[in-house]
């Protein structure tokens, strides 16, 4: 017994010390000029918060249009993965010649095997590649630490100035502790693992409306900074709709039961898009002044974001996802 523990210390010693020379090998493009290592920012309009964590990985935000998958083209990049939730769009990469591979996760956090599975892609798919999630703050730039850590491309300590530069909030504990808890994993635990990479993953439901209403929110948001335009209405009206899909599938144990106090705080979330809505409709009576109108339908957003942000610390954001 203890003769095997050593050995299995020798050999972890012995992987890290590995995993530190590669490091100091392959990153010195992330070294400043007193030797430390930085993160180094890929300035771009078509990748949001994009940051070469390593030479031969791209942390950054989900790729628009063709444009952005142009950059990446030109950027050389030859493989993507996503962890987000939204599909990928598989057809502009392939166009390019550029594999997609989706391995989502949520903001609780990587599971063990879901960070082995994202670390043997970057170790075995061709470079350099882009990984990305939404906004690519939080959980793209965890995934991006913790797995070039687990890979032995980077020392174990990388992670805090990788979350720190790309901004993710530190609210999101689970993600936090994933990154910072890496460390180098076993190559031939890598070797063995026998996973199926796909360019686009079936999802639990719940994260599929959840996508769906990010998007129809985020846009609501942009209409709400430009002053109110008339698209706001449709979507006011389609946030309202995922709200009450979800309701229904949630209050019929559709997708599992969850706590009262999730039903509760999705029924919140329909009043808050059902009240946006109703401001809507009080935009055709033309006697009440613009500016009152829009004071509701701001008051209106405000109460849809703060359930948001309050059903997510709730329900997502802080377990460990262990
Ligand atoms: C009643 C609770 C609840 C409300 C209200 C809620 N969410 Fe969520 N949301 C969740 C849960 C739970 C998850 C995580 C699901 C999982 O990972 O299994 C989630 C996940 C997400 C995700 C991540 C999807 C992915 O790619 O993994 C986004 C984005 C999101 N929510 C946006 C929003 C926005 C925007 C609002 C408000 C307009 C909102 N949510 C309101 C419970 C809620």
């Amino acid at each position: 017994m203890i003769g095997n523990a050593r050995w299995v210390a020798c050999a972890v010693t012995l992987l890290m010390g590995i995993g530190s020379a590669d490091a100091q090998n392959s990153n010195t493009s992330n070294l400043d000029s007193s030797g430390t290592y930085r993160p180094r920012a890929h300035t771009s309009e078509m990748l949001p918060n994009a940051y070469w964590v390593h030479k031969d990985l791209l942390s950054g935000g989900m790729p628009h249009g063709p444009d952005a998958f142009e950059e990446l083209r030109r950027l050389g990049i030859k493989t993507i993965i996503s962890v987000d939730g939204i599909k990928p769009d598989i057809d502009s990469a392939k166009r390019l010649g550029i594999r997609y591979v989706h391995l989502p996760h949520g903001y609780d956090g990587i599971s063990k095997k879901r960070l082995l599975e994202i670390t043997k892609a970057i170790r075995d798919f061709d470079k350099p590649i882009y990984l990305h999630c939404h906004h690519g703050k939080h959980r793209g730039p965890t995934a991006a630490a913790a797995a070039c850590i687990s890979a032995g491309w980077l020392p174990s300590d990388s992670a805090p100035i990788i979350l720190k530069t790309a901004g993710t909030n530190p609210a999101f504990k689970g993600l936090i502790e994933t990154a910072t808890n890496a460390i180098p994993l076993d190559p031939k635990a890598l070797d063995e693992l026998r996973v199926e990479f796909v360019p686009v993953a079936e999802l639990p439901p719940i994260i599929e409306t959840m996508v769906a209403v990010d998007e129809v929110f985020d846009r609501l948001q942009v209409n709400q900074k430009q002053g109110w335009s008339q698209s706001g209405r449709a979507d006011a009206l389609l946030l309202k709709e995922h709200f009450m899909e979800l309701h229904r599938a949630e209050s019929q144990g559709v997708h599992g039961i969850r706590q009262p106090e999730f039903q509760e705080s999705l029924r919140q979330g329909l009043d808050a898009a059902g009240l946006l809505e109703m401001q809507w409709t009080k935009m055709e009576n033309a006697s009440t002044p613009d500016t009152v109108l829009h004071q509701g339908l701001n008051d209106a957003m405000k109460r849809i974001s703060q359930n948001c942000t309050q059903c997510h610390t709730q329900f997502r954001d802080n377990s460990t996802g262990q």
